[in-house]
C-alpha cells in the first residue's frame, strides 16, 4: 500500500484493503481476508471477479493474438460485434468499439454532430459521462465541469425528470441529447417512464439524436440487458447507446451501438482508436455475454433485487431503495458516508454518491440471497 502512494498520483480516496484475487461477489487481500463486494470495482464487475468462462477466453486469446488494429479482419472481433448487436434492441444495428466510457460518450456526440449537421448537446443536471474534454463538458455534476476547464462550447444543461426544461433548450441548433437513464452518480435517480417517452418524441420531432449512456445501466445491470427498451423506460430506444464498464469484465473496452440511420453518416476515418477492437478485449466481451446467458444472470438480478427491497423494508432507517436491478441507491435517514465506514469495518464494500443520503449498490450480477442478508445483517 505504501509503495502505490509514494510511486501514484493521490487522485482516489482509496479504502483501506490491498485486493490480490477475487472469486464471484468476494474479493481477497493477501492475508487471506475476504470482502463482500457490493460495489464491483466500480460496476465493472458484472460477470463478478474472474468468472471461469471469462477468464479462459482471454487466457486462449491471450496464446492465439493479444493485438491487431481495425486494419485487419478479426473474427474475435467479428464474434463480439455480432453477439452485442444480437443483444441489443433490434433498431441498434451497429458498434463501434473503443476503449472506456469517456470515449464511447466522446464518439456518440460526434457521431450526432455528423449525422444532424448540428453542434449544441443537451445533457442533464445530475448526469456523469467522464472526464475527458468533451464528456467532462457534458457533466453537470458537482465540480467536474470546473476539473475540464476550459469546456467544449455547445454544451446546455437540461433538468432531469423536467420535459419542459428540455423542450426549452431543443431548438434546431441541438445534435443530440444525452443522458444517464437512471443517474448514478447522483444518487441512483430514474425518472417516470413518460419521461422518456416524450424524450424520444421530441427528438423525433426535431431531427435530434438521442443518446443513452449506459455505461452504467447496459449490460444486464438492471435486469435486462439494457435500459433501453425496458418497460421502466417506456419501451424507448434511443438512437445511440454507449457502453464499458462491465462489457469486458474488466478488459477494459468500451462501445456505441447504433441505428442504420446514424451508421450511414458515418465514412472511413471519421472515427477511430488504435485499441479499440483487439482482440484480447473482444474475447471478453463475447465470454461475458455468454457467461451472462448461460448463468442466467439478467433472471438472478431481478429475483434477488425484489428480494433486496423485501428485506430492506425491515431495516428501520432505510427510508427507500432507488434505482432498477443491481443499480440501486439505499436512502437512509442519516449520512450514508458513516454507513459506508461501518459497513467497511465488516468488510463489505458499497458505494456512496453525491447524495449525503444514498448509498449505491452496483453489485456483480451473481449476488445472491444469501448475501443480502449478510448486507441486512450489518445494516
Ligand atoms: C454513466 C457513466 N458514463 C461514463 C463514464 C466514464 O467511463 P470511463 O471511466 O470508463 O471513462 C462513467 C464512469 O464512471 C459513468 O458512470
Amino acid at each position: 500500500m505504501t509503495n502505490e502512494d509514494q510511486f501514484q498520483l493521490a487522485t482516489y480516496k482509496k479504502m483501506p484493503i490491498a485486493v490480490e484475487h477475487g472469486t464471484g461477489v468476494w474479493i481477497y487481500t493477501s492475508d487471506g481476508e475476504s470482502w463482500l463486494d457490493l460495489y464491483g470495482g466500480h460496476a465493472v464487475a458484472g460477470t463478478g471477479h474472474c468468472h471461469p468462462h471469462v477468464v479462459e477466453a482471454i487466457r486462449k486469446q491471450a496464446g492465439e493474438l493479444l493485438f491487431y488494429s481495425n486494419l485487419v479482419y478479426s473474427s474475435a472481433r467479428a464474434r463480439a460485434a455480432e453477439k452485442l448487436v444480437s443483444i441489443a434492441p433490434k433498431a441498434l444495428t451497429k458498434t463501434f468499439f473503443c476503449n472506456s466510457g469517456t470515449e464511447a460518450n466522446e464518439n456518440a456526440m460526434r457521431m450526432a454532430r455528423m449525422s444532424s449537421g448540428r453542434e449544441k448537446i443537451i445533457t442533464f443536471s445530475g448526469g456523469f459521462h467522464g472526464r475527458t474534454a468533451d464528456a467532462i463538458s457534458a457533466t453537470f455534476l458537482g465540480k467536474y465541469r470546473e476539473i475540464g476547464k476550459p469546456n467544449v462550447p455547445g454544451h446546455v444543461e437540461a433538468e432531469f425528470g423536467n420535459i419542459e426544461s428540455v423542450r426549452a433548450l431543443a431548438d434546431n441548433t441541438v445534435a443530440a441529447i444525452m443522458l444517464e437513464p437512471i443517474q448514478s452518480m447522483a444518487g441512483v435517480r430514474m425518472a417516470g417512464p413518460d419521461f422518456y417517452r416524450s424524450l424520444r418524441a421530441l427528438c423525433d420531432e426535431r431531427g435530434i439524436v438521442l443518446i443513452y449512456d449506459e455505461v452504467q445501466t447496459g449490460i444486464g445491470r438492471t435486469g435486462q440487458w439494457f435500459f433501453a427498451g425496458s418497460d421502466a423506460g417506456g419501451s424507448v430506444v434511443p438512437d445511440v447507446i454507449t457502453l464499458a464498464k462491465s462489457l469486458g469484465s474488466g478488459v477494459p473496452v468500451g462501445a456505441c451501438l447504433v441505428t442504420d440511420a446514424i451508421a450511414s453518416h458515418i465514412k472511413e476515418n471519421d472515427l477511430g482508436t488504435t485499441f479499440g477492437g483487439g482482440m484480447l478485449a473482444m474475447a471478453a466481451v463475447t465470454a461475458t455475454l455468454e457467461a451472462i446467458e448461460e448463468d442466467r444472470m439478467l433472471e438472478n438480478v431481478r429475483r434477488v433485487e425484489a428480494y433486496l427491497r423485501a428485506r430492506s423494508r425491515e431495516v428501520e432507517h432505510v427510508q427507500a431503495v432507488h434505482g432498477l436491478g443491481f443499480l440501486l441507491g439505499v436512502e437512509f435517514k442519516e449520512n450514508a458516508a458513516a454507513i459506508h465506514k461501518r459497513l467497511l469495518d465488516r468488510k463489505i464494500i458499497t458505494g456512496t454518491s453525491s447524495n449525503p443520503k444514498v448509498l449505491r449498490l452496483l453489485p456483480p450480477l451473481c449476488l445472491e440471497e444469501s448475501h443480502v442478508d449478510m448486507l441486512m445483517a450489518a445494516l
